[in-house]
């Protein structure tokens, strides 16, 4: 991209244009932490799908043009942009945290062309060998010691650096490794850390980009496009807390879950009748071992045609749902995007009448095939198709149903992916395949989002596989196809913590592993990995083994019980944090980097996590091992199984026998509990326990009727607890116009 020498600047409201010989920047300052930089070498419009609204607030402002240098300052951030619209971004204390790199990039050499036939004929990926020219680039210096997080759902480790990545949905059937470029999620957004300073850069284009953050050469990063505008926002703050607020405060937060969406769930592609279903369901209830709901994959469905039943192998559609809902059960349904091809199927005829499907460049309705054979797919992008599909879920609500799990919205297509030019709409403005592409399944969350709240008044249970920066308005996610590899519960971690770093706090893995066969270790293992995993669900697919835990005997059975207990134990813990969530945009599962961002140790800890600020997890992620070190950072720790205290700041060797999965509470902490029960609602929460130390500690816990909105009329109950070191309690209610608890008991700690 080339810009040329700096000419002048002028300034409309917070807006900065800056004229180079070849091209225009604009430069607007969101609020003093935030700004956005903005080359319009596609279309003078953002076009932002991320974002809603107009996020900029009044802030003080001074800019100026001296020695050819353009210089703007806020109360947090001072920018300082030169010829070639070379650009340094400095803290208020003069610390410098971004710089152009000015030397350009060092582009790959040329691979001769029977090279490239070669690799190409035998199977390599060669696609990164043919990218040296890109539309859309910005390349910044990197520090020696700077570490990259969030990027959501990449796989690999925690810190980035070194490797490349791309966003461009796939759906990627193969094992997950660490050299995959995409899966199924694209959020470009990067937390950028060093020990003295932490920003983020969002990356607002929804084309196919490109993120290289040292593999190519030490010495920069970069970020490319094949085509939109360079569109990214600078993200300030004093912490990696705090740039993760900024980045929420841009594209939303979480929004608080209902209650028992957090509890455990289970599901299998291939529950082949309502039988497979009913008998699940009761064995959860006779072993004893909590549970939400048993999710209905495309099994359910007539000839995989969504909105519809298939009644001759699931019964009447709703008599299951009203049977199972006597014992707690709640109706959870998967539906994908792709609508059969069927004239005479009513989703097809309406669609195809209203002209609700993306049609190819000569207007002809696009047809590629998934589940159900020749399917067409809903152009998202647009309103109305939203409200029409949206309405659709009223047959299935008006059944019972409680939940959608959206699936296959890449959009997953079986005959090669949809060309580039195939036309889908943003909004009102025709565009194509290549700009909504990335977007596809964050309209379709929208859609679904916006239809289960019109019709049920309650908090939507939304679950998507593919999404973009700013899904996490709508939706939940899971991870999608892993596998029972050990190396993919060792992921976990990793992929969780970015993905709830770039905003997505509800998220979760197929417990078990999804492909392949798992075993009763590692099913054992995995349980107690992701007891803490926001959305907390055990999945696999046809043609795998079995994966309810009975199948693996009693052992297992009796492990997995406690596990899935002591989640619901911690269900008000978890509750409160997305409470939290939904202001702060802080996740539930975290990094330990993000509270102790100067301790290097944490950097690259991938074996390791934090449940808000006071619980320390440390899984057994190996075959075979039955202990495992543990590094706790500064501070007193206490064991939670042995209630042992323990001077933070060090590695520790902690036995962990197939039962026992290491874990840790912050001296100070105070921990809301509950009694634990087979489902939520299965009886009122009368009693709240409160873990504590001997160090004594506060907390903040909101209580309210876990369902719908009337929270946000002021239908709450919120508690500060102060306990002293000695166990005494001290309760405030800070609001209180929902049900107080008859009951509130202290558990200090190894007591
Ligand atoms: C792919 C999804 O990732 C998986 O979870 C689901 O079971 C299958 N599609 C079948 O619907």
């Amino acid at each position: 991209m080339e810009y040329g020498k700096l000419l002048s600047w002028k300034q409309e409201d917070n807006r900065f244009m800056i004229q180079f010989e070849e091209q225009q920047v604009i430069l607007s300052v969101i609020t003093p932490d935030i700004i956005n930089f903005f080359v319009p070498c596609w279309d003078k419009e953002h076009y932002s799908k991320a974002i809603e609204g107009d996020k900029s607030q009044p802030c003080t402002v001074e800019a100026s043009l001296e020695n050819g240098q353009f210089r703007l300052s806020t109360d947090k951030l001072t920018v300082i942009i030169g010829d070639e619209f070379m650009t340094d971004v400095y803290d208020a204390d003069g610390t410098l945290l971004l710089s152009d790199y000015r030397q350009g990039r060092t582009v790959k050499k040329t691979v001769s062309k029977q090279i490239l036939d070669i690799l190409q004929a035998e199977g390599h990926d060669i696609s990164n060998l043919l990218r040296n020219d890109y539309k859309v680039l910005t390349v910044k210096a990197l520090g020696k010691t700077e570490c990259f997080y969030g990027l959501g759902d990449k796989t690999g480790f925690l810190n980035k650096r070194n490797y490349e990545y791309e966003n461009w949905n796939s759906d990627i059937p193969q094992a997950h490794n660490e050299d995959y470029h995409a899966l199924y999620k694209s959020i470009p957004f990067l937390i950028c850390h060093r020990e003295e300073s932490t920003y983020g850069l969002f990356f607002d284009n929804t084309f196919h980009s490109y993120i290289d953050l040292g593999k190519e050469n030490p010495e920069y990063f970069y970020y490319a496009a094949d085509d939109g505008n360079l569109d990214y926002y600078f993200l300030g703050g004093s912490s990696m807390a705090e740039v993760i607020g900024n980045y929420t405060y841009l594209t939303g937060t979480t929004p608080l879950p209902q209650l028992w969406t957090l509890g455990y769930h289970q599901c299998r592609w291939g529950y082949e009748c309502a039988e497979d279903i009913r008998e699940v369901a009761t064995m959860y209830r006779q072993l004893q071992i909590p549970c939400e709901s048993v999710q209905y994959d495309i099994d359910y469905m007539d000839h995989f045609k969504v909105f519809t039943w298939n009644e001759e192998k699931y019964e009447k559609p709703g008599k299951l749902f009203a049977e199972l809902g006597e014992s707690g059960f709640k109706p959870v349904v998967i539906i994908d995007p792709g609508t059969k091809v069927e004239p005479g199927y009513s989703m097809y005829d309406e669609g195809m009448e209203h002209g609700y499907f993306a049609q190819d460049v000569n207007g002809e309705t696009y047809v590629n095939e998934v589940w159900p054979g020749d399917a067409v797919y809903p152009d998202f992008g647009r309103q109305e198709v939203r409200d029409w599909w949206g309405e659709h879920h009223r047959f299935l609500t008006e059944l019972g149903v409680r939940g959608i799990w959206n699936d296959m919205n890449e959009p997953a297509s079986f005959r090669g992916e949809l060309p580039k030019d195939v036309v889908f709409h943003d909004g009102e403005r025709t565009t194509n395949h290549a700009e909504m592409h990335n977007v596809y399944g964050h309209y379709m969350s929208k859609a679904t989002f916006d239809g289960l709240k019109k019709l049920t008044g309650k908090r939507p249970f939304v679950i998507t596989r593919a999404c973009y920066a700013g899904t996490q308005k709508y939706s939940s996610v899971w991870t999608g196809d892993n596998q029972s590899l050990w190396s993919h519960l060792q992921m976990l971690i990793p992929q969780l913590c970015n993905l709830g770093m770039s905003g997505f706090s509800l998220a979760g893995t197929d417990i078990g592993g999804f492909g392949a066969d798992t075993t009763p270790e590692l099913l054992t293992r995995w349980i107690e990995a992701a007891v803490f995993s926001p959305f907390f669900r055990n999945h696999s697919a046809k043609g795998a083994r079995r994966q309810e835990p009975w199948q693996f005997g009693d052992e297992v059975v009796d492990i997995y019980r406690k596990y899935v207990e002591l989640r619901y134990r911690f269900l008000p813990y978890i509750y409160d944090l997305f409470y939290q969530g939904e202001q702060n945009g802080l996740p539930v599962m975290r990094p330990l980097v993000l509270h102790y961002e100067n301790d290097p140790k944490t950097y690259n800890l991938n074996s390791e996590f934090l449940v808000g600020e006071n619980i320390l997890v440390a899984p057994v992620l190996e075959q075979g091992a039955t202990a495992r070190m543990v590094y706790l950072p500064e501070g007193t720790w206490y064991d939670y199984w042995t209630g042992e205290r323990i001077e933070g700041g060090c590695n520790i060797l902690r036995g962990a026998p197939i039962d026992v999965c290491p874990m840790y509470i912050r001296g100070g902490s105070v921990i809301p509990m509950y009694e634990p029960v087979q489902y939520v609602g299965e009886k009122p929460y009368r009693k709240l326990m409160l873990l504590t130390t001997p160090m004594g500690g506060e907390w903040v816990h909101f209580h309210d009727n876990g369902e719908d909105y009337a929270y946000r009329q002021g239908a709450y109950t919120l508690y500060r607890f102060t306990v002293d070191a000695d166990g005494t309690l001290t309760t405030t209610l800070m609001h209180d116009d929902y049900e107080t608890y008859d009951q509130i008991e202290v558990v200090m700690i190894g007591k």
